[in-house]
């Protein structure tokens, strides 16, 4: 990637991460397998801990409000059911965000770039976030697995943006230089510990690392409190493979 990248954080530019040999099919089709089971997982708790907690306090406030109607003044019960009304609008939009992530990506379409630029508006009109971007066309010699995984770690990196880093911008780069076809995904929030231990059920991260591994690369995530986070993957791919393109 040549000249001025786009670039939300305060975080120095990484070193460059150590590619690997070239992708390794059975591996790939495992982990395609692996991440749909973790997927599936994820989507689980997120149902559990966002829009069912929330449904169970909608259900306690209406109870309550129910046993108090007939002794409690009109206004404030309508104060009441305002408030409800807000909670049961977070949950609608909660599952639609939900709904929108589980939507297949367009990997198969022609131009690949398309796809991702659609994804990155709608995370920007949905999470209301300004977005600096740099994306160079890729398509040609990427396979759909490859394209997905690309697809996914975007995916990952931003859903963390939009869960933990209450960042005010994100940039987004993608490009190719020396063989390498590089993914780059910088924020300006409140940064995080990377070298703390997480438990099982953060899994994110790890997914970003071991899809850039299945596709021969690698993956890197910077990030210190108060430094917003940079994750960076890099493939190696064939040369030629990306044309370039202002985005
Ligand atoms: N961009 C980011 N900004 C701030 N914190 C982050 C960011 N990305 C990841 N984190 C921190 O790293 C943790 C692990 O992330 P991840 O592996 O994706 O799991 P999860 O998102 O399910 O918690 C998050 O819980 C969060 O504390
Ligand atoms: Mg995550």
């Amino acid at each position: 990637m040549k000249g001025k990248m786009s670039d939300c954080s305060a975080t120095k530019r990484l070193p460059p991460a150590r590619t690997g040999s070239s992708p390794d099919a059975p591996a790939l089709h495992l982990l395609l397998a692996k991440g749909r089971e973790r997927e599936r997982e994820r989507i689980a708790h997120e149902l559990h801990d966002g829009a069912l907690q929330s449904l169970v306090g909608i259900k306690l406030d209406v109870e309550k409000l129910v046993s108090e109607i007939e002794t409690r003044p009109p206004r404030s019960v309508a104060a009441e059911l305002t408030s409800v009304a807000g909670h049961v609008r977070d949950c609608i939009k909660e599952i639609r965000a939900i709904l929108s992530d589980l939507e297949p990506p367009d990997v198969d379409s022609s131009d690949f770039t398309e796809t991702l630029h659609r994804y990155i508006d709608a995370f920007r009109d949905r999470h209301l976030i300004q977005v600096r971007r740099r994306v160079e066309p890729v398509q040609t010699t990427l396979s759909a697995e490859q394209r997905l995984c690309l697809f996914r770690i975007l995916q990952e990196a931003l859903s963390n943006v939009a869960r933990h880093a209450h960042a005010s911008c994100v940039g987004i780069e993608l490009g190719t230089a020396g063989g390498t076809l590089e993914l780059r995904v910088s924020d300006d929030g409140r940064g995080f510990d990377v070298s703390r231990r997480r438990d099982r059920s953060h899994y994110g991260l790890r997914h970003i690392r071991s899809r850039a591994a299945a596709l021969g690369g690698a993956a890197s995530i910077q990030s210190s409190p108060g430094n917003g986070a940079v994750v960076v993957a890099r493939i190696p791919i064939e040369e030629g493979s990306a044309e370039r393109r202002k985005a």
